[in-house]
């Protein structure tokens, strides 16, 4: 799939209707209508799936100011072959550091502490294993195939261009998670944020025990996506405060398929955080600032390549995400003992101090558009009866307890609003620790 990316220039009447009831309402109607004739020179730009879209010149350079605040002046721009631009930005030239809380902040360049892993049996591989393979620290992104790297001292990141912000709703919408309906809490329920189209099928912890971090690795798939403005996840969630207030602070990180964010319908790695239930603050990835990155060699927002196939070669990938127990911060690992940054824990309210419940699985966005439910898919688009190489797992759930400890999760529940459009299963072995199966194809006849 192409996606048209040029910018073509036309010029287009205007035409608007004034009611006119009192001189002063006059006066404001004239300078409308004076603005819009400056306006007159309109821009049709080329969005994904070509659709046009008219845009007009103040508002293009409106998007290109913004884009000049997050796109930072690389030293080196890598071309990747999936059309991405990979600028290699200076690491104190980061977003991040454009950040009210962080003018002062002094970049860290490793956690004080990595939990402590629990001694595992080494056990014989099974099917499973032969078959899964994980993305290390390795060329698991295809703008890393190109061959160039980032020089020592800067970090990769993902240029955003004009049509990246035209495809979402405004301006002040790129980037930011689409804001969900909060939904009360219901005692047999879990905290998860429901509503607005959004759908999950996922695992979580009890609210009883303090968390500090949480590890799973999880398989990679591209589910399809029938609107643009629909996405398909898989990830973790680090939370702390309550879903029904206005409070809420939320880390996440995983996979994702979202074409109104990237446009295209590659999974990426990505990572969210918002310290307000996603309503102003944080955003994706390195689209405002907040996440510290320190990783020279994992772009995040890039694409993941190779991708698990349907009974075929499965890939997963290792996420961790813990708290620096001196300092404060919420790392990111990736893969065994890779590091890719940090949200600082100046973000933070409630998770300056511990988290109080953490979620696993897959979400989607189903907006019913054609008064039906949407076929985006979750996972590998396969129900989890399917199991191995065929339906999307996560494996080896783990938490990161008060002695900033690993530990396999002991007793999760799991969850999914509607499980003949999405399903999650269950299950405990040696190999895979805690893990499940989860996913679906969205709308089939029992889902409609
Ligand atoms: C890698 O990126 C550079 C810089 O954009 C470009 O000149 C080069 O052709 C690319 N190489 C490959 C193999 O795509
Ligand atoms: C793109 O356009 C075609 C034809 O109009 C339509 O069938 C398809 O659903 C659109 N794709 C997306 C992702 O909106």
């Amino acid at each position: 799939m192409k996606f048209g990316r040029q910018i073509m220039a036309t010029k287009t009447g205007v035409s608007i209707s004034l009611s006119i009831s009192n001189s002063s309402s006059l006066h404001l109607s004239f300078a409308l209508l004076f603005f819009l004739l400056l306006l007159q020179r309109f821009t049709l730009v080329c969005g994904l799936n070509y659709t046009y879209k008219q845009v007009s010149s103040l508002r293009l350079e409106r998007i290109q100011r913004h884009l000049d605040t997050i796109n930072k002046p690389p030293l080196l721009t890598i071309q990747s072959p999936d059309g991405d631009i990979i600028d290699c930005v200076h690491k104190r030239k980061q977003p991040a550091l454009d950040h009210p809380l962080l003018r002062n902040h002094k970049i860290q360049r490793g956690p004080t502490e990595w939990p402590k892993t629990k001694m595992v049996k080494e056990n014989k591989e099974d099917g499973r294993e032969r078959r899964a393979r994980s993305g290390g620290g390795g060329a698991f992104q295809t703008w890393r195939v190109n061959g160039t790297r980032c020089p020592k001292g800067t970090i990769p990141v993902r240029r955003s261009t004009v049509n990246d912000v035209l495809r979402s709703k405004s301006l002040f919408d790129f980037g930011k998670k689409k804001r969900p309906i909060l939904l009360d809490r219901r005692i047999d329920a879990p905290d998860v944020v429901s509503g607005n189209g959004h759908e999950h099928a996922i695992a979580y912890t009890g609210s009883s025990e303090e968390m500090y971090g949480a590890k799973a690795t999880i398989n990679v798939w591209d589910p399809s996506i029938e609107m643009v403005n629909e996405f398909s996840l898989s990830q973790i969630w680090i939370l702390s405060g309550s879903f029904d207030g206005s409070d809420l602070n939320s880390i996440e990180a995983g996979w994702q398929v979202s074409p109104e964010l990237y446009g295209d319908s590659r999974p990426r790695l990505f990572t969210y955080w918002t310290s307000d239930a996603y309503q102003a603050t944080g955003c994706y990835n390195l689209l405002c600032a907040g996440f510290v990155q320190t990783n020279s060699r994992i772009a995040i927002g890039a694409a993941i390549s190779p991708i698990s196939s349907f009974s075929g070669s499965q890939y997963d990938i290792t996420i961790l995400i813990w708290k620096d127990p001196k300092l404060g911060n919420w790392w990111m690992g990736f893969g065994d003992n890779t590091l890719v940054g940090y949200w600082p824990a100046e973000l933070f309210t409630h998770l300056a101090d511990h988290a109080t419940m953490v979620e696993w699985g897959g979400e989607v966005v189903n907006s019913r558009a054609n008064g039906q439910h949407t076929s985006t898919q979750m996972g590998s688009g396969h129900f989890p009866h399917d199991g191995f190489g065929k339906a999307s797992y996560f494996r080896n759930l783990e938490i990161v307890d008060t002695d900033n400890s690993l530990s396999a999760v002991q007793d999760i529940s799991i969850m999914a609003e509607n499980i003949n459009c999405y399903n999650i299963m269950s299950s405990y072995d040696d190999q895979w620790g805690t893990h499940f199966y989860y996913g679906g194809p969205g709308r089939n006849p029992k889902c409609q």
